[in-house]
This record gives C-alpha cells, structure tokens and sequence, in this order.
C-alpha cells in the first residue's frame, strides 16, 4: 500500500520504518529539514534499538521515502498517518498547535493535488473529541465537496522496546467516523491480524483508550510509590519485598503446573523515582485537565500526579538527610534518560532532581551511557561525564536514576576507587544491596 507519514519523532519514525519494512510504500514528511536529511542519510536522529538496521535497509530498498515538501508525499500515497507532538501546555491543556497546523498542510496539498478518498490516519495522542470538534471542520473546511475518510489509530509502542511493540502489537484500535474507512485503515494492519485484537469503534472511544491505558500505567507507579512512602516510615520494611509479594498473588500472576506467568505490569509496579517521557505525565495531566473542564472530580489521577511530582524531591531529601546542607556538595548522577534503552530525557525524573539540587547549591556531574556518548558538546548546565569512572570521581554522592544495564555491576569496591566516603542512593531499587558495605548504599522505600 501506499502510505504517508507526517511527523518523523519516536512514534512517526517508527511506524514509517516497521510499515516500510513489510513492504509498503511509505513516505514520511517532516517540517525539520534536519531530521529529513539525517534520516535519508540513513541516520537515526533518535536512539531506538533496532531501527537503525532497519532504516538502513528500507531507504536503500526505496520502500522508505523522505521529502521535505507535503506535495511529494499527498501526490503518491492514499493514506497518511499523522504522528506530530501534543505536548501539554505550562497549565496541563493539551497543545494541539503542531497537530492542526499538520492537518492544514496536508488540507490544502490534497486540495491543490485533488486527491479524493485519501484516508487521514490521527496517530498522534488527543484528547476525546479532539478529532471530531477540532481536526474534522478544518478538513471539511479546507477540502469541500472533496471526499476523505478519517480515523483515529492511536499507538501505544513504549519507547526503548518501539520496534517489538509495533511488529507485535497486542491491539490495534480503529476508531473511525464510517465503516468504509475503518475497513480500509484494518488491511493496513492485516498482517498484525494473527495476534493482535482489532477493536473497531468510533473516534472518541480510540481517543479515550489511549489516555486510559496511559493513565492506568501510571496508576501502578504512584500506587507502588505511595506503598514505598509508607514502607519507610517502618523501619526494617522493604516496599520491594512487599511489591514482590503482592504480584506473586494468583489474582495477578497466572498460576500454572508449568510454572508462573508473571504478568508485565510487573514492571510498573516497582517503587522508585517517578515516571517520565513524553507520554504518561502529559498525557495524565491533560486528560485530568480534560476532565475538570467537563466538571468531572478525579481524586484518582490528582493523587497519581500528586505522589510522582514528588518523587524527585524525595530522592533531593534523602540527599539532605545523609550529607546535610547540599551547598558544595558533589553530586554524581547516573542516568538521564526517563528509562534505559532510549535517548529521550522529556520529563526525566533525574532532571526535575538536578534543577532541586542546583537550587540547593549541589554540584552536579552527570552520566549517562547514551547521552554522554551522543552528544560531543555539553549541552546543559551542569557537567556531562564521559565515563561512570569520570563522574563518580571525588564525588560526596552518587544517585541512581535510570536502570541502565551498565549499572548493575556498581558495589562497594567500585564506589570506593573513586569516591572517598562511597556513598549511594538507587532511586529505582536496582543495585544487588548485598555488594555495598554498611552505610553506603540506601535505597527509595526502605529505610533498614
Ligand atoms: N513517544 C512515545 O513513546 C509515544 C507513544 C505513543 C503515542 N505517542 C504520541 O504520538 C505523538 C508523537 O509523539 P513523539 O514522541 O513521536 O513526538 P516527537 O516530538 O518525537 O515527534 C514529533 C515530530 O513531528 C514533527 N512536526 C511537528 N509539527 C509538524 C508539522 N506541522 N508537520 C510535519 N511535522 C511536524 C516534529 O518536527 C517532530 O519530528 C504524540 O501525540 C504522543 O503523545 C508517543
């Protein structure tokens, strides 16, 4: 099929490449002239694992496009998938400006181009009625007596596992405004069939499926947040241990003669920093902004945003509490990024602490193992080490921020050969305990 792309970021980017991979035509467009010409250079302007590989092969097969002209995609495609940022505003509301100036664009180049029956695919996150209320009357204003299907396919691949989540998705929701373009928007996905559940409903649902999911995620962190925060009043408690336990319960983990199957929202059900990237506290935040203006009370979310806006200065408090006034102190860093095996740094719990510590007079040096080695120059205000072994050096503590593989060999004797009172904080919980000494290595939710 022939398909286009607007928006080359981590959701855009991905669907091009997995979508070109299997053969269809695809066209991606992007209004960053930079990222175009990374891209049809066969660079990844974002780190995902996997993708490389796979740019390489589908730009050389010609499967893949890029163009910097909206023209050069509407005129050899009959479908586009709209994958641009909707970031939230400083008061929560969702911004809607990169979506309706993509849905404008490519308007007026299917008006120029007259093209009809081009199907227009929402890929990017909005809030229920977005679609309806907002991206509809510009289309039908723009195109006329022109015809056009529209549908909202929202994408729920994690960052850092994009590529596995988009070739083995679990569900594929089409919410469309008639059924012709909902059939056709479904042979699209026919080769995701075979596993994944089809759920064919109308826009506002596949609208609100995508905050829900994002919203129910987040729920698990704040609610094993909340656990570790009572776990630590206690002395002795390890909100680990008590997390650990309650998942092995067979209302969650599925008890079979072959063994266990543990669910995978296992993975959120961990205590630690907080959650951050670009989706689950924007997207919280915006379907909660969404709600109040509707009159509808959410004490469940408020607290879920509530407990992670605060985990940052948990981690900054546990720093005062184990070297006093922060003033002087050096303060190493270990992970940038909000998760490991990704680049991206949006709403990363490490640089919410960072900016408190600054605040507070710490000095801050910083490692990351993707965003150390990406990036030549430093691009931020504090010091970007090279190395673990660089940023740990002389430092009076060391905090863990991202659950990088790299990490989990830190002990004792490596804090040690570089550190003269080792001294660590894991905010995710992550390090083997039994390798630190007495007094050297504290964790989130446990206080011994
Ligand atoms: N990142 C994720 O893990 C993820 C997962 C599921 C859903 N989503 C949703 O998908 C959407 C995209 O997220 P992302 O993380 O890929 O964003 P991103 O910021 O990485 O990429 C957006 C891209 O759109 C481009 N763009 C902006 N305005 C444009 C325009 N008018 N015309 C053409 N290109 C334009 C930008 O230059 C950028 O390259 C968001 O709504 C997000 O909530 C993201």
């Amino acid at each position: 099929m022939n398909l286009g792309v607007i928006g080359a970021g981590y959701v855009g980017l991905t669907t091009a490449i997995c979508l070109a991979s299997l053969n269809h035509k695809v066209i991606i467009y992007d209004t960053d002239r930079r990222k175009i010409e990374k891209i049809k250079n066969k660079q990844m302007p974002f780190f995902e694992d996997g993708l490389q590989n796979l740019l390489e092969k589908t730009i050389t097969s010609k499967n893949l496009i890029c163009v910097d002209n909206i023209d050069n995609l509407v005129q050899d495609t009959d479908f586009c998938f709209i994958c641009v940022g909707t970031p939230t505003t400083q008061d929560g509301f969702i911004d809607l400006t990169q979506i309706l100036a993509a849905i404008t664009s490519l308007a007026v180049s299917l008006q120029k181009n007259k093209k009809n029956d081009f199907v227009i695919i929402i890929r990017s996150t909005v809030i229920p009625k977005t679609t309806r209320s907002k991206i509809l009357p510009i289309l039908k204003e723009i195109l006329g007596e022109q015809q056009f299907g529209l549908c909202v396919v929202p994408e729920f691949l994690r960052e850092g596992q994009a590529l596995g989540d988009f070739v083995n998705p679990d569900k594929i929701v089409i919410g469309g405004f008639d059924e012709q373009s909902k059939d056709l928007v479904e042979k699209i996905f026919e080769y995701f069939k075979v596993r994944a559940k089809i759920i064919k409903t109308n826009p506002e649902t596949a609208e609100l499926i995508k905050y829900t999911n994002n919203a129910f995620f987040s729920l698990l962190i704040s609610f094993a947040n909340e656990i570790a925060n009572i776990s630590e009043k206690i002395s002795g408690v390890d909100s680990f241990e008590v997390m650990n336990a309650l998942i092995s319960d067979k209302r969650i983990t599925t008890k079979l003669d072959a063994g266990d199957i543990v669910p995978e929202l296992k993975s959120y059900l961990i205590p630690g920093c907080g959650f951050g990237g670009s989706c689950f506290p924007k997207d919280v935040r915006a379907i909660l902004q969404y709600a109040s203006i509707n009159q509808v009370k959410t004490p469940i979310l408020n607290a879920v945003l509530e407990i992670n806006d605060e985990r940052p200065r948990r981690i900054v408090s546990m720093a005062e509490s184990l070297l006093g006034d922060l003033k002087g102190k050096k303060i190493a860093v270990l992970g940038l990024t909000f998760k490991p095996d990704t680049d991206d740094m949006r709403s990363s719990p490490a640089l919410t602490a960072i900016e408190i510590f600054q605040n507070r007079g710490a000095t801050i040096i910083a490692y990351d193992p993707l965003i150390s080695k990406k990036n030549q120059e430093n691009p931020f205000d504090f010091a970007l080490a090279k190395t673990i072994d660089a940023c740990l050096d002389k430092c009076n503590l060391a905090i863990l921020f991202t659950k990088w593989a790299e990490f989990q060999s830190i002990n004792s004797n490596f804090l040690k050969q570089h550190m003269e009172n080792p001294l660590i904080i894991d905010g995710r919980g992550f390090l083997d305990q039994s390798k630190f000494e007495r007094n050297t290595y504290y964790k989130i939710g446990f206080v011994k």
